[in-house]
């Protein structure tokens, strides 16, 4: 049942102001933290912080409200495909006490905009696409606030309870029985454009890991010399892992006594054996596949396995059903600043009993990012059509860093093969045998 307008515009005002929250949280840092480039694959803190308003000025108080703008002056220098993240720094940015007002004059016109739509008339509008466009759009930077705060040296400023320790065992793998299902979606209001339509495809059968590859099974990989071993390696993997000189998780170091160790927002722990690996890029999530006698999973098989209910012949809005993300399902929305031991979220199990897809960390999947069957651009090429296509590999389910406004089972995240800063883990899958396939 779709909402009342005023269900709407409450849900609208609470989504809105939870990304506030994160938002400020991210960028409660002194000036010099702020203003610094902590890594060049990212923008300084202030940058995102102007450009979040910059996006919302754009498209709710100008678009949207049909106001008049706040700063059209400073458009040029928050539109990110005007400016690398590497350039951002020597940009005449707004300062943090500008930002700051900048950010909450936007916001005050937003809330007269809100106070004012009705929710229809135009695509835009319609369902408060524009306002969940905008808060999915904070909180994707929030989360890249979140790698920056990972990357920056120095003491913990950011602080979180320790998620729950996981309670179940799991069988290694499931069992995705060979048939048609529905990917992708034509019902969800504020997804976006690149997840739409609801198409059909049939997949063979196949198994998945019941969980995320974890850091003891990782470990195992590099006690194997898996980095050493060009065999488990694609030509550009190999490249790139020479290049780079790679040899364990970013992040990672090991002690004298031949432990790992990892940095983790300022603190220096004992690698958790049951937590999701995270930190490595897709060549080595690949690499680890074959050592391991399986791949990576594509996007659609992710998806089924995620969605696919056999009981009805139906996809779920969320591997538990249609209601929601609560705290009881899934490790989302910076609560913990870590995965969760794999065996946890037991209520947030698919139907087909596949385990931690949406939270945790993004997975690595093998597909390329390109365009579902009839895709249309809305509202703007620059959200996916121009990545369609790229050097780039999928990532689905979002991370502990990731907002549930965000955290959709057909949400659809992309990136380089050698980004490593994201949240990023992955499970493995392997086709069936002729006996185990029937
Ligand atoms: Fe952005």
């Amino acid at each position: 049942m779709s909402p009342s307008t005023e269900e709407l515009r409450t849900h609208v005002a609470a989504t809105l102001q939870r990304g506030r929250a994160r938002t400020t949280a991210l960028t409660e840092v002194d000036e010099h933290e702020l203003t610094t480039q902590h890594s060049p694959l990212m923008s300084p803190l202030i940058w995102d912080l102007a450009h979040i308003g910059n996006q919302e000025e754009l498209w709710l108080v100008r678009d949207v409200g049909g106001r008049e703008p706040v700063r059209a002056d400073i458009d040029e220098l928050y539109d990110a495909f005007k400016h690398s993240r590497s350039s951002r720094p020597g940009l005449p940015l707004l300062n943090p006490a500008e930002a700051r007002g900048y950010v909450g004059t936007v916001r005050d016109k937003v809330f007269d905009v809100l106070e004012a739509s009705s929710f229809s008339g135009n695509p835009l509008e319609d369902n408060a696409f524009a306002f969940g466009m905008i808060a999915q759009h904070e909180q994707q930077h929030a989360e890249t606030m979140l790698a920056t705060h990972q990357l920056r040296r120095g003491e913990p400023v950011l602080h979180a309870a320790t998620p729950a320790p996981a309670t179940r065992a799991l069988p290694p793998e499931v069992i995705v029985p060979a048939g048609e299902f529905t990917m992708g979606t034509s019902t969800e209001p504020w997804a976006l454009d690149n997840e739409r339509s609801a198409h059909q495809v049939h997949l063979p059968a196949f198994a998945i890991d019941t969980t995320p590859v974890t850091n003891e099974q990782y470990q195992e990989f590099i006690a194997d010399d898996g980095y050493g071993r060009r065999e488990w390696w694609s030509a550009a993997g190999w490249e790139h892992r020479l290049q780079a000189e790679l040899g364990a998780p970013q992040f990672w170091q090991r002690a004298d006594d031949g432990s790992w160790w990892r940095r983790r927002f300022g603190h220096l722990e004992a690698v958790p054996p049951r937590e999701p690996v995270m930190h490595v890029c897709f060549y080595e999530a690949e690499a680890y596949a074959r050592w391991a006698g399986k791949r990576l999973p594509t996007e659609a098989e992710w998806e089924k396995a995620a969605r696919f209910d056999p009981a009805s012949g139906r996809s779920r809005r969320f591997p538990w059903g249609d209601d929601d993300p609560t705290p009881e399902h899934a490790n989302l929305g910076q609560r913990h600043l870590r995965p969760a031991a794999v065996g946890s979220y037991s209520a947030g199990a698919s139907a087909l009993g596949v385990h931690q897809l949406i939270g945790d960390v993004w997975e690595w999947c093998s597909s390329g990012f390109h365009p579902y069957p009839g895709f249309a651009v809305f509202p703007y090429a620059e959200y996916s059509q121009v990545f369609f296509g790229g050097d780039y590999r999928t990532l689905r389910g979002g991370s502990f860093g990731t907002d549930e406004v965000v955290a959709r089972s057909t949400f659809r995240n992309w990136d380089h093969p050698i980004r490593r800063q994201i949240f990023a883990g992955f499970r493995c899958a392997r086709d069936l045998s002729p006996s185990e396939a029937g």
